[in-house]
């Protein structure tokens, strides 16, 4: 299939290209570079030598939209191509509902016109907010709490009612905490200035980066007293999404999958992975709760393994070794 990825340069779009080259899908990745390098894309050609072609545009420029579908003819849309930082949206608003939800509207006409009827779209479980109940189904009410997550949810809507009325298919993936790196240690996630996830900002203490971690609160209603998350590996994640493409083939309207693995982790579990899989000690430090976290989450991810066949492989070592592997090659990203 032809598949236009937006924000294919990204962390989570740059393993999806490789998935998506290796199972021979034609791709073209839409991206402004504004959070991720050009060398993104050398390096996925230099793993796949794949049909890749690149095209450096802002998904709100409708011109620039409408030349990319015109030429390329896509058969299904991934659209990556957002903001995501929680902090951020909360203080810049307008912009977050710029790019996230008015980029969305914009690719979604852009497709209208060349006749493409499926997209992908990158959503979060942050969509669901404070837990009514664990694990999360997709029943589960959505009650979001910050603009990001709100920006996510409008944008699902949109997606759906698209769907519903045109025929089309939009298929809705609420990732949970996505972590890792690709095995060959020459992609990852590179956040600019200090992290605000946990697993990159573990990573920059073991290459002596930052001094300590921060354990953003310790008396949590959780085993240890640490925050729980449902962490994925990136290369699982991406794998979700060429099923989804393929799933898209033959469904209609709009569906939603929680794309997890169903195992939550502690904040210490996941120093303690990262310590193994790095053979150094990450010195810590318990500080105050953060402002917005919630104790635990985790996915019911059955859904998505009945109706797409997909399901994560790789465990918590995996995302321990490759998060190592790609931080200790790569210290300062793709500017090495
Ligand atoms: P990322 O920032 O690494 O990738 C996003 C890409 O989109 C970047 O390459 C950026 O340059 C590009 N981009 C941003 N604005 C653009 C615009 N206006 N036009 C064209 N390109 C633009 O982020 P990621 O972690 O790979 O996330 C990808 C998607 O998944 C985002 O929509 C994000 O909200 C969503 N998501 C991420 C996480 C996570 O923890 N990483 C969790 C849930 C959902
Ligand atoms: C955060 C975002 C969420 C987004 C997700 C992407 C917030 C409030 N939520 O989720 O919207 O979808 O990232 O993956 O920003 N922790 C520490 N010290 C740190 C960093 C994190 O103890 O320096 C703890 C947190 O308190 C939490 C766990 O580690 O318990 C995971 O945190 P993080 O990686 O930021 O993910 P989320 O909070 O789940």
């Amino acid at each position: 299939m032809r598949v236009l990825v937006t924000g294919g340069a990204g962390y989570i779009g740059s393993h999806t290209l490789v998935e998506l080259l290796g199972q021979a899908h034609d791709v073209l990745v839409l991206d402004n570079l504004e959070n991720s390098s050009p060398v993104v894309i050398d390096r996925v050609n230099a793993l796949t030598n794949g049909n890749l072609e690149f095209v450096e545009g802002d998904i709100r420029d409708d011109a620039a939209l409408d030349t990319v579908m015109d030429s390329f003819r896509p058969d299904a849309v991934i659209h990556f191509a957002g903001l995501k930082a929680v902090g951020d949206s909360m203080e810049q608003p307008l912009s977050y509902y710029d790019t996230n939800v008015r980029g969305t509207i914009g690719v979604l006409r852009a497709m209208d016109k060349v006749g493409c009827t499926r997209i992908i779209f990158s959503s979060s479980a942050t969509v669901y907010g404070e837990p009514v109940y664990l694990p999360y189904d997709e029943a589960h009410p959505t009650n979001p709490t910050s603009v990001y997550g709100r920006t996510k949810l409008v944008s699902e809507h949109i997606i759906s009612d698209w769907a519903n009325a045109s025929g089309g298919t939009g298929i809705l993936l609420r990732y949970f905490n996505p972590v890792g790196a690709h095995a060959s240690a020459t992609l990852g996630e590179h956040p600019d200035g200090v992290p605000n996830n946990l697993m990159p900002f573990i990573a920059q203490v073991a290459v002596g980066k930052r001094k300590a971690l921060s354990i953003f609160g310790d008396d949590y209603e959780t085993p240890d007293g640490t925050g729980q998350r449902d962490y994925i590996h990136v290369v699982d994640l991406a794998r979700a999404h060429v099923a989804a493409v393929n799933f898209a083939q033959g469904a209609k309207g709009a569906k939603t999958f929680n794309i997890g693995t169903g195992q939550p982790y502690s904040v210490r579990e996941m120093v303690a992975a990262f310590e193994t899989a790095c053979g150094k000690d990450i010195p810590v430090v318990v500080a105050p709760r953060r402002a917005g976290d919630i104790a635990a989450m985790q996915a019911d991810a059955s859904l998505a393994k009945a109706e797409m066949g997909w399901a994560a492989e790789h465990d918590l070592n995996d995302m321990a070794a490759s998060t190592w592997a790609w931080q200790s090659a790569n210290p300062n990203g793709y500017e090495d």
